[in-house]
């Protein structure tokens, strides 16, 4: 099944947090539980909670079937103001609560049915702009490619298919011989549980690292790109992505290895400067415990930014839905 699917009796999504040991599907049934999801990574990933988010708004909207349209317009907002506070950091996520808001402040007749039929296409979209970032991206991969991503930015991220893995993917599929060298990502280990687990459905040739591994392989030699996803790109190509992206960059530029981001438009913002993006932090238990195990002493200070900063200078190359970008970057015409 895809990552998360809409059917008539309710939301249908994957629980990342029990993969890679167990296959469990949830039912969300309102957009609280969507919202809960989010929160607590049941569901994760720029594009996936993106998508998450209209199926909760579109959830609110079936609802409110039969009420007048100020309520139909303020359960609607209600559910939206709920959804934002979930993640802060991915753009995709705000960027459909805004399309959808579109249709609940312009729109006076069908509203419902139209709110339903939006966060649909959000998800079909994102399935054909994952493909399409794939045929780009594997342009740039030649054949004995070995290449490194990191977290997960694979189909789990997105509906199916993925970004970054999305183009590990697709240059297999074309019959490339690549091999990919995946990061284990702490805290929550991404890497580890969710990127092998999709390597290894697709029968791609991998090795799983420790973080601190990776200045170990590239020094090596053992490395020839990087590519990773992204969960908000500012207009400048400055790009935000899983705490540890930056410090791969900066080892892949000492090494002269390219480094590329893959992700769909959605994930770039024209408006807000790079200083200005949110970065979430989040519980310190992540650090403190491995799958429920205390690893460190009690009373101690612990810090968990989940996400850093990389900026342009350090990429070679930002693959999109819409293509290849290449530096100096400047979103602007996107517009
Ligand atoms: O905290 P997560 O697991 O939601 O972080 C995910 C990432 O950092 C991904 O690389 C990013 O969302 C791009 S996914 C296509």
């Amino acid at each position: 099944m895809r990552t998360i699917e809409w059917r008539e009796d309710g939301v249908y999504i994957i629980d990342q947090t029990k993969l890679p040991h167990e296959l469990s599907i949830i039912k969300c049934m309102d957009y609280e539980r969507i919202a809960r999801a989010i929160e607590n990574m049941e569901i994760r990933g720029a594009p996936a909670i993106g998508v998450a988010a209209a199926m909760g708004i579109a959830l609110a909207a079936k609802s409110s079937l039969g009420k007048s349209i100020e309520d139909i317009r303020e359960n609607l907002e209600r559910a939206a103001m709920r959804l934002a506070k979930t993640r802060p950091t991915a753009k995709n996520l705000f960027w459909a609560l805004e399309r959808l808001r579109k249709i609940w402040i312009n729109e006076e007749e069908g509203i419902i049915e139209k709110i339903i039929k939006e966060a649909l296409s959000i998800a079909e979209e994102d399935v054909i702009s994952c493909r399409k970032i794939g045929e780009y991206g594997s342009q740039l991969i030649e054949d004995g490619d070995v290449i490194m991503t990191y977290c997960n930015a694979g189909g789990l991220a997105c509906v199916e298919l993925g970004t970054a893995l999305g183009v590990i993917k697709m240059a297999f599929r074309l019959g490339k011989r690549i091999t990919v060298f995946v990061p284990e990502t702490r805290p929550l280990l991404q890497g580890a549980r969710l990127t092998a687990f999709e390597l290894k459905h697709e029968g791609i040739p991998f090795k799983l690292i420790t973080d601190n591994m990776v200045g170990y392989v590239m020094q090596k030699g053992m490395i020839n790109k990087v590519i990773v996803g992204a969960d908000r790109i500012t207009r400048y190509g400055d790009i935000f992505n899983k705490i540890g992206t930056y410090t791969l960059a900066l080892i892949a530029n000492a090494h002269n290895i390219p480094f590329y981001v893959a992700a769909p438009i959605s994930t770039i913002d024209l408006e807000t400067s790079t200083e200005n993006v949110i970065i979430e932090e989040r519980d310190p238990k992540e650090v403190l415990y491995i799958k429920g195990v205390r690893i460190a002493p009690e009373g101690i200070d612990v810090m968990n930014p989940a996400f850093d900063m990389t900026p342009a200078r350090l990429i070679s190359a930002i693959i999109t839905d819409v293509g290849i970008f290449k530096p100096p970057y400047d979103f602007a015409s996107l517009r």
